[in-house]
């Protein structure tokens, strides 16, 4: 099938190259040129495991090409996804979603359409937004919802072997297109979800608000644990054992970032007020209190290991991508705590393996250093904010550090082992 892909992000570059994989002939458009020239090249303008080889293979092949123009792609289309991004929205305190490059896709793509081709999303959007779009597309096309659940550093597997597919259409047709999308995955043995536009788009957003409330909920529980001396992380393997719970995102610490869940439960949330049910979901903002209170528990840790006061120390950050294997550093826990040291007058200086470029250029006033161990040289703390297993392998006895003391933020690291080799340890959650 020749199909196109609208936007070329971390969502919309890896569905482009997996649907090339999948045997079908994609065009990629972006409105950054830039963008384009790089992913027409061969190259992946951001980090993420598999995704290069694949982008290789098929620009190559011929079956992947990319391009700034609408009206190409809307001619060489019968199925268009639309992946553009839905930030938070800056110009209100809502927590609402930001759909001006949704609406600019669509009503981009819309100007050229030909009857029989179908739109299909895949961005997060507030529920409403499919049957809002819907109208403004030409007579004889039509919309379908197909929301993505990729994670970040497993994109490319979540996308060609899918726990499952979510399909929101309005008729026979537009199914029959996206089985056929589809066909190689279907054919594993992939669940298949038909149902309506709305629950399709709230599938979505249900989901990430779930996630997001697991990894809160066992926040909580750390924050319980901090109060009565018990350990968070024997608390989650315990209650992970019973299998109605599950011992996946029951990991303690100093919370969720990323593109996603913090913006999602917030645009979920301001939607549900729209709709007159806000009551229902009142609970995410206690979610994202939670979730926030973390990275102050880091920050009042290292004041207390610094006596009081950062200011004038060196604190050694291990970390800038929101988690592993990414360098995306949108809402990073991390970096955020890192510009909170620094505006409390703390020398901070970071490292991350993937992540360097995109943290310089969006915190230019911190230090960095080159390796895992240069970043300690001569630090008062170390904290550790990103679980990059190169992290959990750092010799403790190695570290240049001028002070032994270390707080671990995202409990992955050995407490035995640090404090063996003479480290004041502290961790989230657990003695
Ligand atoms: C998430 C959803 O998982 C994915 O299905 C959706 O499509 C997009 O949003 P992603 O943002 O890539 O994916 O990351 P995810 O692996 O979900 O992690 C989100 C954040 O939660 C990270 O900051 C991670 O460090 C944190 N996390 C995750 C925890 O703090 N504890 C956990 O147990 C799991």
């Amino acid at each position: 099938m020749r199909l196109t892909v609208i936007g070329t992000g971390y969502l919309g570059a890896t569905h482009a190259a997996a649907m090339a994989e999948l045997g079908h002939d994609v065009l990629g458009i972006d409105i950054d040129p830039d963008k384009v020239a790089a992913l027409a090249s061969g190259r992946v303008p951001f980090h993420e495991p598999g995704l290069d080889e694949l982008l290789a293979k098929h620009t190559a092949s011929g079956r992947l090409r990319f391009t700034t123009s609408y009206a190409e792609a809307a001619t060489f289309g019968q199925v268009h996804f639309v992946c553009v991004g839905t930030p938070q929205a800056t110009d209100t305190d809502s927590g609402a979603a930001d759909l001006s490059y949704v609406n600019a896709a669509v009503d981009a793509l819309a100007a050229h359409l030909s009857p029989g081709t179908l739109v299909v999303g895949k961005s997060t959007v507030p529920v409403g937004t499919a049957h809002r779009l819907a109208g403004r597309l030409p007579t004889g096309t039509e919309l379908a919802w197909n929301p993505e659940f990729l994670r970040e550093g497993f994109a490319v597997q979540d996308t060609l072997r899918p726990d499952r597919l979510v399909m929101g259409v309005a008729s026979a047709a537009a199914e029959a297109l996206l089985r056929e999308v589809y066909a190689a995955v279907i054919a594993t043995g992939t669940p298949v979800v038909i149902t309506d536009l709305p629950t399709a788009e709230l599938v979505k957003t249900a989901a990430n608000a779930f996630l997001a409330t697991k990894i809160s909920f066992i926040n909580a529980m750390a924050e319980v644990c901090e109060a009565s001396g018990g350990n968070v992380a024997t608390l989650a393997e315990a209650i992970g054992h019973d299998n109605r719970i599950g011992s996946r995102f029951l990991r303690a610490g100093v919370g969720f970032g990323g593109g996603c869940l913090p913006k999602d439960i917030r645009a979920f949330r301001a939607r549900a007020q729209e709709l007159g049910a806000g009551r229902a979901l009142a609970f995410l903002g206690e979610v994202d209190a939670i979730n926030l209170r973390r990275r102050q528990r880091v920050l009042d840790l290292a004041r207390e290991l610094c006596g009081g006061s950062v200011a004038g120390r060196r604190v050694a950050v291990l970390g800038a991508a929101f988690k592993p294997d990414s360098d995306d550093i949108r809402d990073s826990p991390a970096l955020d705590v890192a510009a909170r040291l620094h505006r409390q007058d703390a020398q901070v200086t970071v490292f991350d393996p993937k992540a360097m470029d995109n943290a310089r250029k969006a915190y230019p006033d911190l230090e960095y250093a080159a390796t895992s161990t240069a970043v300690a040289e001569g630090a008062d703390l170390v904290v550790h904010l990103t679980e990059w297993p190169e992290f959990g392998r750092i010799d403790p006895a190695m570290l240049p550090a001028a002070g032994r003391k270390i707080i671990d933020g995202r409990g992955g690291l050995d407490p035995a082992r640090w404090r063996a080799a003479g480290w004041t340890f502290r961790a989230l959650g657990r003695p």
